[in-house]
């Protein structure tokens, strides 16, 4: 099954038309068109075969390159037997909701053999951006590079002019079958771990196989020379530190935003991140270990294994033959996997290269928990909780756990373009659940002996599944502080909002303080992201204008969390003119696909199997 397929890689490499922007003679604006065959195939990774589904035979799958204002035109054609999702990750989307590649918010999943053509523009950012796929875990596999280089070519970068530019994807191999772990996640059983780590696909050190350890990513370099390593964390459960032996870091741009440069030995990158990073090969010529592990909370947080994977910076000869075969790689100080400082303070220190407008006053102020919360099985109203077998994990913003009841039958995106003037209060014949501005009880949010299971949280703990959102007037300042609490855990949060960028102002340890924190803000050159690290134990504030019309999904990228419901969608009207209104679907979307009781069916029903309740 795995040939045909790759023979039609080959035949499928992008097509790039070129077209005379009317008005603009200088500017050439390109329809860059790639095919994405999504199928499974075997591979072996780990000590066995395992049946994976990628796009065009490949993992990661292809790398799509543009310049800065063009069009993307990519035809997915579903040859697996799953529904599939496509997702641009941090593009901006503006007024094409409609190729958000979202199930059941923006659209109605690929079904097996049935093909949808995502169209859209790639106007105003710059960087590193990724895509994957939005159904179930399948992110794992089904993922790949985003690249927009600036209009005006490499020599306008605002850094020195890279040699090369490297695409560098930190991922998970899993063995596990990706249904059954979503199955599992949904189900509220979340015991099962990746195999191993990935670069670019290959699982490195100190993974071995009978013994024999496996190759990893080797980055070939020559003395002098600066490289662009554009990375991106695929991952579906793991924060990594990156760190290459003998040689600093330079982070120039993040989430596809520049950023000044910050110079470090360590990078930090939660799942959803993507971070532009110069390394210049200074270091004698050798061979250097690059090792990026898996980051986790200590205890009494649950404790997964130790997880990292390494790969190599080789240095290359003059006469073009690389040298040190018999050398041993000089590697780093492993960076401490409980050591959640340091991406604290990673993260604490990028600022936005060129100063964005940051609204001054927000129109609308959210204070939301993160937390872990249980929901009543059965739809009884109490219950034991605290890991008790009457009740079912969840988590949750404000403790509000998001879920899209079986009876919505159309994308929210199309219920809410065909009645856009309607009330508030529900889209789709479903109501909408408002966002409550805060948590139903305050309490000491980051108080470690909340963490071990116990009665003390039980109050705490109580959550309800809802279709979970806001709506927005076009053009709306929204401000966000996501406090995270150790309620069950003490876990970050990469939260991710589609559709815009937010502006980082503040983030601290403890509890936000309202009238103090303010003066922490950074309205002057905050960075700019797409996906925002809610510290451990801390709080963060952002914030973004709502200004692009459509149904934009909010959640943690974490998929784990993700899945059971630390979610919520954005709902952003219309604006006054021709130019700030959502156009129309396009002809192809995809149709949805009910099962025999005429209920809606993603890759499974949204509900779990195990009788939790429907609002
Ligand atoms: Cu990268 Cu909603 O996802
Ligand atoms: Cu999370």
């Amino acid at each position: 099954m795995g040939v045909p397929v790759v023979a039609a890689v080959a035949a499928a490499a992008a097509i790039i038309f070129f077209a005379f922007t009317a008005g603009q003679p200088a500017a050439m604006a390109a329809i860059v068109e790639h095919t994405f065959i999504v199928s499974q195939v075997n591979m072996t990774r780990s000590c066995k075969e395992t049946l994976v589904t990628v796009v065009n035979g490949q993992l990661p799958g292809p790398s799509i390159e543009v310049t800065e204002g063009d069009s993307l035109s990519v035809h997915v054609v579903n040859k697996s037997p799953y529904n599939i999702t496509i997702h641009w990750h941090g593009v901006k989307q503006r007024l094409s909701c409609w190729a958000d590649g979202v199930p059941m918010i923006t659209q109605c999943p690929i079904r097996p053999d049935h093909n949808f053509t995502y169209r859209f523009d790639v106007a105003g950012q710059e960087g590193t951006l990724l895509w994957h796929a939005h159904v179930g875990c399948f992110r794992a596999t089904l993922h790949g590079a985003l690249i927009i280089r600036p209009r005006q070519g490499a020599s306008s970068y605002p850094f020195p002019k890279p040699h090369l530019e490297i695409p560098m994807i930190l991922g998970e191999w899993w063995d596990m079958d990706l249904v059954k772990l979503d199955r599992n996640m949904v189900g509220g059983d979340f015991l099962d771990n990746p195999t191993a780590m990935t670069i670019n696909g290959q699982l490195g050190a100190p993974f071995n196989c009978s013994g024999i350890v496996k190759d990893g990513f080797v980055l070939e370099v020559e003395t002098g020379m600066t490289y662009l390593l554009r990375v991106i964390n695929a991952a579906l459960f793991t924060e990594f530190y990156l760190k290459i032996a003998g040689h600093k870091l330079t982070v120039v741009a993040a989430d596809a935003n520049y950023v000044n440069p910050y110079t470090t030995d360590t990078i930090a990158i939660a799942p959803g991140e993507t971070l532009d990073v110069l390394v210049v090969a200074d270091a004698p010529p050798g061979k250097y270990c690059m090792v990026a592990v898996a980051l986790q909370s200590p205890k009494p947080d649950q404790q997964l294994p130790f997880f990292m994977t390494s790969g190599t910076v080789q240095y290359s000869h003059k006469n073009g033959t690389s040298g040190h075969h018999n050398v041993a790689p000089v590697v780093p100080d492993l960076p401490d996997q409980h050591d959640t400082m340091t991406t604290y303070y990673f993260h604490g220190n990028l600022t936005s290269l060129r100063q964005p407008q940051v609204p001054v006053h927000p129109d609308e102020y959210f204070f939301i928990t993160l937390s872990d919360g249980s929901i009543c099985r059965h739809g009884r109203q109490s219950c034991k909780r605290s890991g008790s077998n009457e009740s079912i994990l969840a988590v949750a913003m404000n403790n509000v756990s998001f879920q899209i009841p079986r009876s919505v039958a159309a994308p929210l995106l199309e219920s809410h373009y065909y009645h856009r003037n309607n009330d508030t209060a529900s889209i789709g014949g479903v109501d909408l659940f408002m966002l409550p501005n805060s948590p139903p009880r305050v309490f000491n949010f980051t108080d470690h002996s909340l963490v071990p299971d116990g009665p003390k949280e039980a109050q705490l703990e109580a959550t309800e599944k809802r279709m979970v959102g806001r709506r927005f007037r076009h053009g709306t300042a929204v401000e966000v502080v996501f406090q995270n609490t150790a309620l069950m855990q003490t876990g970050s949060h990469p939260m991710h909002l589609h559709g815009h960028d937010m502006f980082v102002l503040a983030q601290d340890y403890g509890i936000y303080d309202e009238v103090k924190d303010v003066a922490k803000y950074n309205l002057v050159d905050p960075p700019v992201k797409n996906t925002v690290v809610v510290p451990r134990l801390g709080w963060v504030a952002l914030r973004f204008i709502a200004d692009n019309p459509g149904v934009w999904y909010v959640h943690c990228h974490f998929d784990f969390h993700d899945t059971r419901g630390m979610a919520a969608v954005f709902i952003v009207e219309d604006g006054p003119t021709v130019a700030s209104i959502l156009p129309p679907p396009p002809d192809d979307l995809p149709k949805c696909n009910h099962d025999d009781d005429g209920v809606f069916n993603e890759l499974e029903p949204y509900e779990g199997k195990d009788g939790v309740s429907q609002s």
